[in-house]
Parts: structure tokens; sequence; C-alpha cells
């Protein structure tokens, strides 16, 4: 889980590389920032420089001054650590015993133990706790055998096993970069006079806009003017894989905001209205209710947030498509590995489309015969690519580590499939499917209005809620899953620990702990007629226990007794609410984060995208 840059240029084009390697690696630092480290082949010397440590990139970069620097190609990581401490030997690149070859290195090499063993009884010498730097030693080891360098790397490429993304640069030949890819993603941007290489297409775009999503198992390498690739030994044509991309790079920044995280908020009106016209616009949600129709049994899943997208989901397949579905957290896959899914469809939502965990339920599940439908927001990741097809969010580059437009868009993109399928399955006649999607057009304006209503309210939450140790969320029907989100979202960046619990469970145990002061947050849902009565049940509970009762709802909870505090975010249908409702948890949360003075964007221990299991 860490990010990858690399460039090689012509230097008639491009003088010096560290500035873009710089630039490039502080979008990549969502991945990961234990740590951070740069290779660079010096212009004049082709000597190869190294500079690394822990800590953050700007530091790294202020440490050794990597701007001064003048370099025809580099590569460099930010590192979130699997195998060994973040610290300074254990950064990345790494480098084989005469300081020639560097590597970076995104995921896991499993049989690095045995190699190391290998290559120390051959007398290298290694340095740090990592799987990555047997990479270096063992490229080291075939050139000392005779090996050209692209002899040696096509070996390596068949000697490791596991999960990679690698680039490699050699003193000896400061015009190449080399590369391989076995499920962590890798990407490759192309320049005139120069090419790229990066985890991610955010991270290069400053620079190009055209680029090459990289295959599991293809390597090769890139020079100024030149991409070469192959699989399993052959060589293989991209040309007609270049994508190119309309982000703008404004996309990818803060736009004006002190943070991502509140910048991606505010941004929720306008990307659930691109979300649905690219909806509309497209056969993806007809497509997926294909497969979907012609399933005996659904099955959904995805990680953290995205999760909570498929219960909001499997919520409305009941209520609206009369489907019920099987949810599971991808982690767990290996639980229905034994299943014959010749006639089932699994439902993949992952807004990276890279989180290995989904990918290998994806996985599992076609290789015992399952149809998937990938919900994701990276075009060209992974996840699309495996799955046999995909709805698109269309949510622009989410940075803040915490996931926030994504679920939006997310809940919308997996409501459309649940309306779409039920009116392929008869559930809903067309004159009502047309009916509902026209309403689910207000999205961005609940979205809106959640805002709008919240902002100043949220600000008095968060000052009686930043000295609390603990947070119940509570909610019925369709405000569970938003209630597990939203404790996600409080917990994640402000290091409160909050836990979300369908309210009618929080007397089976969790109440227990309820003294005095303790914070009760009720998510208050449309059908209020079924819900209401029952919330008002539980809130007196809490209340007679002495906790300080909050509800984020729309505006029929008003009538709720013995309520503290309120934030009525407006009367919304069932399937507009979720937009009204998210973001008031969502700013309070940021504002919680803030207010405690921790990193919204980077929370502690996180990482964007989780390419480990
Ligand atoms: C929480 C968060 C994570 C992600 C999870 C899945 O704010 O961002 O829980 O939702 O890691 O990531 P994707 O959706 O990229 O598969």
């Amino acid at each position: 889980m860490c990010g990858i840059v690399g460039i090689v240029a012509d230097p008639d084009i491009i003088g010096n590389v560290a500035p873009i390697l710089v630039q490039g690696l502080k979008r990549l630092e969502y991945r990961g920032y234990d740590s951070a480290g740069f290779a660079l082949i010096e212009c004049s010397s082709n000597k190869l420089l190294i500079f690394k440590d822990k800590g953050r990139i700007d530091k790294v970069v202020e440490e050794y001054s990597v701007h001064k620097y003048c370099a025809v190609c580099g590569i460099a990581h930010t590192r979130w650590a699997t195998h060994g401490e973040p610290n300074t030997v254990n950064a990345h690149p790494h480098v084989d015993c005469r300081n020639e070859i560097a590597v970076v290195h995104n995921g896991i090499i499993k049989n690095f133990a045995e190699l190391r063993q290998l290559l120390e009884e051959r007398g290298h010498k290694f340095k740090s706790e990592t799987d990555t730097e047997v990479i270096a030693h063992l490229l080291e080891e075939y050139l000392e055998n005779g090996d050209s360098m692209w002899e040696a790397f096509k070996k390596l490429v068949k000697v490791i096993e596991g999960a990679y993304a690698i680039a490699v640069v050699y003193a000896y030949e400061p015009n190449r970069i080399y590369f391989a890819r076995k499920v962590s993603p890798l990407v490759i941007g192309l320049g005139e006079g120069f090419n790229m290489i990066a985890s991610d297409i955010p991270s290069m775009l400053q620079y190009t806009k055209r680029f090459v999503a990289l295959n599991d198992g293809e390597y090769g390498y890139i020079e100024p003017y030149r991409l070469y690739l192959e699989k399993s030994g052959t060589p293989v044509e991209w040309h007609h894989r270049v994508m190119t991309v309309t982000w703008s790079i404004e996309d990818a920044e803060k736009g004006g905001y002190p943070h991502y995280m509140l910048k991606e908020i505010m941004e929720q009106p306008r990307v659930l209205y691109e979300t649905y016209t690219g909806l509309m616009s497209s056969r993806e949600l007809e497509k997926a209710a294909e497969i979907l129709a012609s399933a005996d049994h659904i099955f959904v899943t995805g990680a953290g947030t995205s999760y909570h997208a498929g219960l909001v989901f499997a919520y409305f397949m009941a209520r609206i498509a009369r489907r019920p579905v099987i949810t599971f957290i991808s982690s767990e896959y290996l639980a229905y590995r034994s299943l014959d899914h010749s006639n089932s469809a699994l439902v993949a939502i992952s807004q990276s489309g890279e989180t290995i965990d989904t990918l290998q339920a994806v996985r599992s599940f076609k290789s015992s015969g399952g149809r998937v439908v990938a919900v994701s927001n990276v075009v060209g990741s992974t996840i699309p690519r495996e799955s046999d097809t995909t709805v698109y969010t269309r949510a622009g580059p989410e940075i803040g580590v915490a996931a926030t437009k994504t679920f939006l868009t997310q809940v919308l993109a997996l409501t459309s499939i649940a309306l779409a399928l039920a009116v392929h399955t008869g559930s809903l006649t067309k004159a009502e499917y047309t009916e509902a999607m026209r309403e689910l057009r207000n999205a961005s304006h609940a979205a809106s209005s959640g805002i709008d209503r919240s902002i100043r309210l949220v600000e008095l939450l968060a000052s009686s809620l930043r000295s609390k140790n603990n947070i119940y969320v509570l909610g019925r029907g369709l405000g569970v899953p938003l209630a597990y989100e939203a404790a996600l979202k409080i917990k994640e960046v402000s290091y409160i620990h909050a836990e979300a619990y369908p309210a009618g469970e929080s007397k089976h145990g969790p109440i227990a702990l309820v003294e005095e002061e303790f914070p009760v947050i009720f998510v208050g849902v449309p059908p209020e007629d079924e819900l209401l009565e029952k919330l008002q049940s539980n809130v007196m509970e809490m209340k007679a226990r002495g906790a300080s009762t909050i509800v984020i709802g729309t505006s029929s909870y008003r009538e709720l007794e013995g309520v503290d505090f309120y934030i009525d975010v407006g009367n919304y249908s069932e399937i507009l609410a979720p937009y009204a409702v998210v973001p008031p948890f969502q700013l309070l949360a940021y504002k919680l984060a803030v207010m405690l003075n921790r990193d919204p964007d980077k929370p502690r221990n996180l990482a964007k995208t989780v390419t480990v299991e």
C-alpha cells in the first residue's frame, strides 16, 4: 500500500526530472505516508543518488534538498509499511550492494524469505528488513552472471511471487525505467520526449493526459520516446489501449479549501449531478440489471465505506426491486468460496477499483462461475477490468483518505441499479421507474440542503462533542447503514471512538455503557410513519440513563421528545434521504478532526487504497 512514481526524459526536453518526481509523489501521499524516498540518476555523472527517510514527503525533500539535484531519470516512493517498521533503512528505494540498481515496490513479495536466504548464501549483504530489497540483489546476481539488465529483469519477474508494482532504475542505463505489474496498480503516462510511470493517474496529470493502464502480469520498460511491453515473454501491442483523461489538475487539488476532505464534502452536489447524468447517458445500468436479473442469487461486497454503500443497496434491493441479497465484507470472501456461483452475480463496490480484498472476492467469485458487476470511481482500475460490467461513479479523484463524495455517488449508482433491476423484473412499471429516476435527479439538491442546513449547527455540535471519548450513532431501517458510515467517518478522522448500531439493538448490550452526558446521535430517515415511534422509545431509553440525545434527520423527526439537539435536513423521500442526511455527519467528523488538531486528509495508520490483505 504505497505510491510509486517514475520519469525518464530527453534532457533537451526536460532538463531536470527531480521537481516532477517531487510533485508526482506528493499527489500519491494518500496511498501511505510512513516514509518517502527518491532514486535519481544524476545528469552529468550518471551516478545513482538515493534520498530516503521516515516521515512525510515534504520533510524528506527538505532534508536532502532533493530539488537541487539535476536528474534525467528517477523513481520515487511513498510508503505504508508492510514488512519492517517505518524507518530510514526500510524506506524505499532499495539498492544492490554496489549502489547501481534502485527499486521501488508496492505490494508484497511472498517468497522473499527464501530468496533472501539464497542470496545471502551467495554473499549479498542486506540492509533492510523489507521484502523489496531482494529485488535489487536478485537483479545484481543475474547481472554478475552475465545477463543484460533486460534479461535480468525478465528472469526476476519469473522468480518473484506475490503482489507487486515495481519500478527499477540502473545507473548504467540512465534513459530507461523497468517496471512490472501483478495485482498492485501501475499506469504509464505518455509524454512528448518523456514517459512516466505511477500508481495512479492524478499523480501524472499535470504532465500528461494520455495513459496506458497496465494489466496483470505485464512488464517492460519506458524510455523518453518509447514504451515497450511484454507478458509471459511475448511483446504486447498497447497503442489501442491509450486512454485520454479529461480530469483537470484542479479536480485533483484543494480548490481553495483548507483540506481535501472539506473540498470533497462540498463537491457532492456537483458530483452527484455528474454521476446521475453520466449514468443516464450510458448503458451501464442496463447491462448491470441484465446480469443481476439473470442471477438466482445476488451477493454484494466491499470494504469500509464501500461496504456501507452495499448495505444501502441491499436495503433498496429488498424495498424496491423485491430481491433479497447477501452482503459480505470483502475480506470475508473465503466464507463463500466452496459455493457454485454459476447462477450467481456479485456486485463488487470499490471506489479505487484496487482494494485487494474486494479484488480477491471478485477473482474467487469468477473462478467458480459467477458474473460480476463492479461499481467503481476509477476507469481502467483493476476491479472494473476483471468484472463483466462496471457502473461508474463520476466523483473525480478523491484525495482525502476518508471517503466522502465517493460514498454518496456509490449510493446513487447503486440505487439506480436497484431501480433498473426493478423495472427489468417487473416490480416497477416503466412509468414508475421513470418517475423514480426523475426523483433521483434531485440527489444533488438534497446534498446541498443537507450541507446548507447543517454547516453552522455542526460547528456547535462539534464543540460539545470534542471532549467526549465515545459516541453512539443509532438508526433504524435505511438509517442503519448511514449510522455505520457516520460512525466510521467520526472515528477515522477525529479518533473519537464512535460506534453504530441498529437502534433496536442498543438494548441488547451497548446501553450498558450509557451514563450521564454520554452522546447518542440518532439518524432519522423515512418511512417516518413506521420508524418515528420506535425511535422515540430508543431516545427515551437513552435519555432515562442521562444520555445527551442528538438527532440528525428529516424534518418529521422534530416531533421527537427528549432530544437535546436537532439537525433538521428537510423532508425527503426514502430514496433521497441519504443525500441530505449523510453530509452533516461528514461535516461533523471533519469539524471534530480540525478542532482536535488532527489532519482530516491523512488520518494516522490509514492509507487511501489498501492493496495488501
Ligand atoms: C473510509 C474509507 C475506507 C474505504 C475502503 C474501501 O473512509 O475510505 O473504508 O472505503 O478502504 O476502499 P475502496 O472503495 O477504494 O475499495
